[in-house]
């Protein structure tokens, strides 16, 4: 990436209206740095306390005692701040609006109703005994039951666990037993692009595996009518249980470190990870940041396309813009079907004015052309947003110009699921843009380069990424396993957060994500772990080891490369690639699709018996020409057989 290129100053027009221009951001970035307690302790009044906190900032990233904390003296209840709060003067306003995967499909909710379907599960969970502090794993459709469950889960002071709907029924069974959760609220199924697919059959079979018995209820949406087995005794139906139910239920006092929700993310090594969100800071967050990075204006209406399944979902979907009480529209379907121009239909229909999507999205509709926008006007925008990966200069240009008729900033917003919420992105009346940056950081985020051996960097240079000291939105620990919290991300550099991910700053002190440093990639903006999918492959009788890379993929950002050595016994086929192919997305689910399978008779491997990926990632990039030093190899010719053999080129 050159950094000759285009910048977009801040428009007048943005900043004259906008929350901050360039000296606020300033000013506020500067306060919150130098005084966090005092910063902080003003921002906190953006959210309703039933006991406003004393205690505002104390946390610790020594890796003898990781110990994070905000507002810990302070009580609220998240869902009271998403919606009682807003009835005296937004009962009416829409609170989701919701569009269907069939474009005649949608549906507006008030804040009111968004209330009282949100206290009636509230007191329908109660009757089945969920308590305060127990998990509810929440595998769902898009569909606004999926936002009411996630806020009556924190009416009662529930925690909820979202589990993205593509997943296997393996990878839900994990979730379900690494929370150790009593009820899971699911669909019959989910329509997407026209297809079903079959929620509540990955459900039964989820809970067929040893481990899940903790789980006693299984309260079903009946979103298609579609055929189901159902479990007499286990099974309930939604609406059987809620729509009977009182509107009104007290909201629960909780302290501002309990639990919100759980959220499990795949690390480069073991099993997902379950990170552990709490109250205060994280709605103080995801607020501040939703209202800052798209500079959100009353009245206007937002649309995230992620998945609630994932972290964007929980904060950019839900938590951020109702605390706001915006207007944020939920959409069932994909933004291919009925045809490429979907996505411009819906802004035009909805007249959405802020639209936050990914990478990967973007890049697909670019594979359709110049015209694949035709069927839409898009006047209504005024900030679009990109998240998840890298986003290439080229694709920002496109998103820009063609998505947003050159009329709109790009708030390139670079943030983890371990963070809670935006870390690192231009505001729009403050950041001039330089396409393919992240620009710089929001207010109390301190983040530093440092060179492999822990040195910080100073200056223009490239490093990898730690942030020095705690925000609010930052995720507490692992759950139930506090010790391997610090070990992923406070032991690297001592002191720090290590985020995993390789950045250049460059002279104007802006951002540049250059991707993962670990053994994790990302897959249309969704993070894998290698070492997950080589445990799922190994586990197949054919597979006597495997290895995987990610390799640079035009519309997924990166595409699974997979190395292959074969048990003596199997003979390598197109059938049996098809077969590990099957066998993965099995275990872990679509998204876990391998691009390539390449048979290996062997794997290039240190003296000491490491695998070299470094050298797999360049095979696989088709980067023969500079594969650095292998004289440390075993056995050097594995890697010749391997070019040889290369699949992609
Ligand atoms: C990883 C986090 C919470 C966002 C959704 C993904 C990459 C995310 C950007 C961006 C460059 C980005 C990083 C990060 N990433 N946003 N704007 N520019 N890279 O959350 O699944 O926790 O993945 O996504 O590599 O570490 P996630």
């Amino acid at each position: 990436m050159s950094e000759q290129q285009n910048i977009y100053p801040v428009r007048d027009a943005i900043a004259a209206k906008a929350w901050a221009d360039k000296e606020k951001y300033q000013a506020m970035y500067k306060q919150s740095v130098d005084d966090p307690d005092t910063f902080w302790g003003e921002q906190a009044k953006r959210i309703d306390w039933v006991k406003f906190p004393t205690k505002i900032k104390h946390t610790s990233f020594d890796p003898h005692n990781v110990d994070i904390r905000w507002f810990e003296d302070g009580t609220l209840n998240a869902s009271a701040n998403c919606l009682d709060r807003h009835l005296e003067k937004r009962g009416d306003q829409t609170a989701i609006i919701w569009e269907g995967d069939d474009p005649n499909d949608s549906a507006h909710i008030s804040y009111r109703e968004l209330y009282e379907r949100t206290c009636q599960l509230a007191n329908a969970l109660k009757a089945q005994g969920v308590k305060k502090g127990d998990v509810v794993t929440l595998y769902m459709p898009m569909i606004p039951e999926a936002a009411v469950a996630m806020l009556a889960c924190a009416r009662i002071g529930a925690v909820h666990s979202v589990v993205f709907g593509g997943f296997s029924p393996d990878a839900l069974a994990q979730r379900i037993i690494g929370a150790n959760s009593k009820l899971v609220i699911t669909a019959d199924e989910s329509v997407r692009g026209g297809k079903q697919v079959p929620l509540k059959d990955n459900v039964d079979a989820a809970l067929t595996r040893d481990g899940t018995e903790v789980c006693q209820k299984v309260l079903v949406v009946k979103r298609t009518g579609g055929e189901i087995e159902w479990k007499e005794g286990r099974d309930l139906w939604y609406h059987e249980q809620v729509d009977s139910q009182p509107t009104d239920c007290a909201a629960e006092e909780m302290n501002a470190e309990d639990p919100l929700f759980i959220l499990y993310t795949s690390g480069s090594t073991g099993a997902p990870k379950g990170l552990k969100h709490t109250t205060g800071g994280y709605m103080v967050y995801a607020s501040l940041t939703h209202q800052y990075v798209f500079d959100y204006q009353d009245g206007e209406v937002y649309w995230c396309t992620a998945d609630v399944g994932w972290v964007t979902g929980h904060s950019y979907i839900v938590y951020g813009p109702l605390a706001n009480g915006g207007t944020t529209l939920m959409f069932e379907g994909v933004p291919s079907y009925p045809t490429h121009g979907r996505m411009g239909e819906i802004v035009d229909k909805h007249k959405v004015n802020i639209l936050y999507t990914a990478p990967t999205a973007i890049r697909a509709l670019m594979a359709h052309g110049e015209n694949v926008m035709d069927s839409s006007k898009r006047d209504s925008l005024r900030i679009l947003g990109s998240v998840g990966e890298p986003i290439n200069p080229e694709a920002w240009e496109w998103y820009y110009r063609v998505i947003g008729n050159s009329n709109c900033p790009i708030v390139d917003t670079w943030w983890q699921t371990e963070n809670g919420g935006i870390m690192i992105a231009p505001l729009p009346g403050a950041t001039d843009l330089k396409p393919g940056s992240a620009t710089l950081p929001f207010f109390g985020v301190q983040p530093a380069l440092y060179d492999s051996e822990g040195n910080a960097l100073e200056g223009a240079v490239d490093g990898n990424l730690v942030i020095t000291d705690s925000w609010p939105g930052q995720a507490r620990s692992i759950w139930g396993d506090h010790e391997r919290f610090t070990q992923t991300y406070f032991s690297t550099y001592q002191g720090v957060y290590f985020t995993g991910d390789g950045c250049r700053r460059d002279e104007d002190g802006y951002y540049w994500i250059t991707g993962r440093v670990d053994d994790v990639i990302n897959v249309s903006g969704h993070r894998m772990g290698t070492a997950e999918i080589e445990s799922s492959l190994v586990a197949h009788d054919a597979v006597a080891e495997a290895a995987v890379v990610g390799f640079p993929h035009d519309i997924k950002g990166q595409g699974i490369y997979i190395y292959v050595t074969l048990n003596d016994d199997a003979e390598p086929s197109d059938e049996l690639k098809k077969e590990l192919t099957q066998w993965v997305r099995k275990d872990i689910g679509p998204i876990a699709s391998p691009d390539v399978i390449q048979w290996a008779p062997s794997l290039p491997k240190t003296r000491s018996g490491k695998i070299m990926r470094r050298i797999l990632r360049k095979i696989a990039a088709n980067e023969c020409d500079g594969l650095g030093d292998t004289s440390t190899l075993a056995d050097p010719s594995v890697v010749d057989e391997l070019i040889e053999h290369r699949a992609n080129r």
